[in-house]
């Protein structure tokens, strides 16, 4: 038997400041997330000074709230975990200072947590919550949010997890694209889940676009491994809306859209599908449906060359319905089980981080208080 351990879980990456207290990996007692969308909707992406001053607002009431729900108090977690890296660096160091300040004041241990392990482990954890404890290894994991496109081998040993990062996006990030075509069609922020909402009312066989093929041997390091990457490239595509707003003369719709949505304060699916023509309509399905496939493609390619047993899905595009209907239709196919975390669970949050930290614990692999924030860090 495992030892219970209740986590006090801290993220505060990019826009999102949040704070849960999670058993042993596999119990959410609480999960508490600030939103920042509001302030950054204005200028269509995350501001990182503005969100710095966000978290810095937050992150005491977050935290609070987060062991209030969880029925605790400071004395009686065990651990304090919090998100080290990738991430804006203003961003990480208020959690990073305030975890720190508590475990000094409260001499518990402190866990340091890859933001991007943090979204692996949101599917582990609601398997465990259900039950599901018998997973098959290798996993391979598909990251894909605002900043990640990521393809990592997942493999477990007692408590060490490692991880091989099999590909990568080469330029724009799966969930930026959604982001920056959203802008650019004057929808608003954050573009994926309002592309998600108005995709099943488009023909998504209306456009044609190409996505890059990008199967390749590492160069690099062909001595550690001789089998190919599968990376991913999404600038092109959101050219190519652009390209195809400008030869179909959209600019003038697009510019009246973008001004009546500025005047309502929560703008709700109805308040998209009156703005947007069916032309628009067709132009958003077309490119979610180019997007999923890519993914789901490339994410199945590398599974049948890993002969992985299991997939995993996680991040905020893992919340996008066409996706996961998409890799639950295909995967089935191929043969791969593949989980995905539930939505609040997909997006930025404090629980994944808990749940993470949670075979650290077991193996003890605590960092000393001068550890800092890694704004590139890479998962191993
Ligand atoms: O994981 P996350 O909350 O933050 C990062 O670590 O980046 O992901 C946010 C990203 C944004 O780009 C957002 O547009 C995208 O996830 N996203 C979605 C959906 N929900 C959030 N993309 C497509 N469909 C969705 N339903
Ligand atoms: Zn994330």
């Amino acid at each position: 038997m495992m030892p219970d351990a209740y986590i006090l879980g801290i993220e505060s990456s990019c826009d999102e400041t949040a704070a849960a207290v999670v058993r042993s990996g596999q119990e959410v007692l609480s999960n508490v997330v600030a939103s920042q969308i509001a302030t950054h909707q204005p200028y269509g992406g995350v501001v990182p000074e503005l969100a710095s001053r966000e978290h810095l607002r937050a992150i005491v009431p977050v935290v609070r709230q987060a062991l209030a729900e969880a029925k605790m108090d400071y004395e009686s977690v065990d651990a304090i975990a919090v998100t080290q890296g990738p991430g804006l660096a203003g961003a990480l160091l208020v959690g990073i200072s305030f975890a720190k300040a508590l475990a000094f004041a409260l001499e518990k241990p402190l866990i340091a947590v890859n933001h991007l392990e943090g979204h692996i482990h949101a599917v582990l954890l609601e398997q465990q919550q259900v039950g599901n404890a018998d997973l098959q290894f290798p996993v391979l994991a598909l990251v894909v949010s605002g900043g990640h496109t990521h393809l990592y081998l997942a493999r477990r040993e007692q408590n060490c997890w490692t991880y091989q990062n099999i590909g990568h996006t080469r330029d724009d990030a799966a969930g930026e694209a959604f982001d920056k075509v959203a802008k650019l069609l004057g929808l608003g922020y954050p573009g994926g889940p309002i592309i998600d909402g108005l995709a099943p009312h488009g023909n998504p066989a209306a456009v044609k676009f190409q996505t890059s093929q990008l199967k390749h041997r590492d160069r690099k390091r062909p001595q550690l491994d001789d089998r190919p990457r599968f990376d991913f490239s999404y600038s092109g595509i959101k050219t190519a809306v652009l390209r195809y707003v400008e030869t179909h003369n959209m600019g003038p719709a697009i510019a009246f859209r973008r001004q009546e949505l500025l005047k309502i304060e929560e703008p709700k699916l109805e308040d998209h599908l009156r703005l947007c023509d069916r032309q628009t309509l067709d132009l958003v399905a077309s490119f979610q449906r180019s997007m999923v496939e890519d993914l789901v493609a490339k994410t199945l390619a590398a599974a049948g060359e890993y002969d992985v047993q299991t997939l995993f899905v996680s991040g905020g595009v893992a919340a996008n319905q066409e996706l996961r209907a998409t890799f639950g239709r295909d995967a089935e196919m191929q043969g791969v089980p593949v989980f995905f975390p539930s939505r609040s669970l997909s997006t930025d949050n404090a629980a994944m981080i808990a749940a993470a930290a949670y075979p650290k614990f077991l193996a003890r692999d605590f960092v000393p208080m001068d550890f800092s924030a890694e704004a590139g860090m890479a998962l191993r």
